[in-house]
């Protein structure tokens, strides 16, 4: 790809890195191969479980679907499956840092490696601020059982009507007569801006750290599951009331219950899945990547997929549907156990902090490592991979990403939030899939450690599925993703393809020594 400068246009945006060059990479990489299938696994389990579950299922459900939104989790699961299988053979054939965007620029080329990392913005930077409002649900809730309360104006996004109660019975809380228009979401801010601070001074998830949290909130996970799930045995005959119906009739309104409801509630819960790719970015890192990535990718999907699913029908059976619209709907079901079960609420409140603390660490983290990759390639200015003298971070790119992923926070409200990730997700899964089909055409004979079964049906599957539920998403949010999305496509050829190193034959700029390198650091 040398001297690129004569070469034309198509040329030019499909330029790619070879696959020799970066299996050339991986062989001499200095990062140590120390994590084991277990790893991978709790690692994706670390990134998957968080506001998706504990938060967001409680609007898809309230509504959306209803108590089918069960069979919302199982559609939005497969889906994710089948980009799985597809990230579990890139993966394990390009072990590379870098993930998604590497594998882009290796098969389709540069303009679709650019596409990627914008779409990477909404997985991992816009998901942080989702997360980070999620958490701030359950902290604003758990302050308020032991009497401290946060002015109402500063626990939501600009300009929503402050709501009580629920279902039915929802009214707008009044101060003075007047309803409380919500300004900023303090606490979401404030806590994307403590974990910038964080990853500035060098705190990363070590492997044992990341078990150690994923054993708090997978075992809050499983506690609901029991203790709902035996409450809901003894009280079978009352509470099979809330089933009735299992799918609410459609509205008339498009993805208001019924099918249609099924389908928008699907794209809303594909939230609770995104981050077992994360498995993918450690491929550097793994013992015996052909065998544990896919391990680790399928493993943690697996796992999830079933607690998920327990938790939904634990959940919808406990406590009528339309009472979930709140920001911590699982704490709102124990509550529906009695009096007696106080504590344990507050234990989910906790659970839940704890978890989505560590989501948010690990999804800024990982776009902090995408902008830094990026910078080097000379797709992004240097600033983003200007490493700090002292801490060995890349600190200005972090506080960026500190400061975008808390004001999405402090503004915006977490449905739109959600589905600007969803949607980002999602396009960039089609394109992991694309991705498999152009490396099996361009490079037949490379070793593959793992090969995507049924070829090429899952993944012509998973593009068409993926797209398929992009576009039942709310159309507001598909008009605000076509912009972001051509906001993109012209800044890279006002910049990126000007300033690439690949274009202008120049090597990769040498990376600067830091102290957390890419991927997971382990104990
Ligand atoms: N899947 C992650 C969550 O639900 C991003 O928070």
């Amino acid at each position: 790809m040398a001297g690129t400068q004569q070469l034309g246009f198509m040329a030019r945006i499909m330029a790619r890195k070879s696959v020799a060059q970066v299996q050339r990479e991986t062989e001499t990489s200095e990062l140590k191969r120390t994590l084991g299938p277990w790893n991978l696994l709790f690692l994706g389990i670390g990134c998957i479980i968080g506001a998706g579950i504990f938060v967001r299922t409680g609007n898809a459900a309230a509504l959306h679907a209803g108590p089918a939104v069960l069979i919302s989790y199982l559609i939005a699961g497969f889906i994710c499956a089948l980009a799985g299988l597809c990230y579990a053979e890139l993966s394990s054939t390009l072990p590379v840092s870098g993930s998604a965007y590497t594998y882009s620029y290796t098969t389709v080329g540069e303009f679709a490696a650019w596409v990627m990392g914008a779409l990477l913005l909404l997985e991992y930077g816009l998901a942080a601020s989702v997360v980070a409002v999620g958490w701030a649900g359950y902290v604003v809730s758990l302050l308020g059982d032991y009497g401290i309360h946060i002015p109402a104006a500063l626990t939501g996004p600009a300009g929503h009507a402050l709501m009580e109660g629920s279902g039915t019975e929802m009214k707008p809380v009044l101060e003075n007569g007047v309803p409380v228009i919500t300004i900023f979401n303090l606490p979401a801010f404030l806590i994307c801006m403590a974990l910038a601070a964080l990853l500035v001074i060098g705190v990363s998830e070590s492997a044992k750290f990341n078990n150690f949290i994923v054993a708090i909130k997978t075992s809050v996970i499983v506690a609901f599951i029991i203790i709902g799930g035996w409450f809901v045995i003894e009280h079978f005959d009352t509470l099979k009331s809330n089933w009735d119906p299992f799918i609410p009739a459609a509205t008339g309104e498009k993805g208001e219950f019924g099918w249609s409801g099924i389908m928008r509630a699907a794209s809303i819960v594909f939230f609770a899945y995104i981050g077992f790719e994360a498995v993918s970015t450690a491929g550097q890192e793994a013992k015996n990547p052909a065998k544990d990535m896919p391990f680790g990718l399928l493993g943690s999907l697996f796992v999830c997929t079933i607690l998920y699913i327990l938790v939904s029908i634990v959940l919808t059976l406990l406590v009528n549907y339309k009472v979930l619209n709140v920001p911590d709907p699982v704490a709102v079901a124990v509550d529906a156990l009695g009096p007696q079960w106080a504590w344990f609420a507050k234990i989910i409140k906790v659970g839940a902090i704890v978890g989505l603390t560590s989501v948010v660490l690990v999804l800024m983290y990982g776009q902090t490592r995408i902008f830094y990759t990026m910078a080097r390639d000379g797709l992004l200015p240097r600033i983003f991979s200007t490493i700090h003298p002292k801490f060995k971070t890349p600190w200005i790119n972090t506080i960026l990403v500190g400061l975008i992923t808390a004001f999405a926070a402090g503004f915006f409200d977490i449905n739109t939030l959600g589905d600007m990730t969803s949607v980002g997700t999602l396009a960039a899964f089609a394109i992991v899939c694309l991705s498999v089909m152009w490396l099996r055409r361009t490079h037949p004979d490379i070793p593959r450690g793992y090969r995507v079964p049924f070829y090429p049906v899952v993944p012509i599957l998973g593009i068409v599925f993926c797209i398929g539920l992009i576009f039942s998403v709310e159309t507001r949010v598909l008009i605000f993703f076509g912009w972001y999305t051509l906001a993109m496509v012209i800044l890279y050829f006002v910049y990126g393809m000007h300033n690439s190193q690949l274009q202008h034959g120049e090597p990769a700029i040498d990376a600067p020594e830091m102290t957390e390198l890419p991927g997971p650091v382990v104990d």
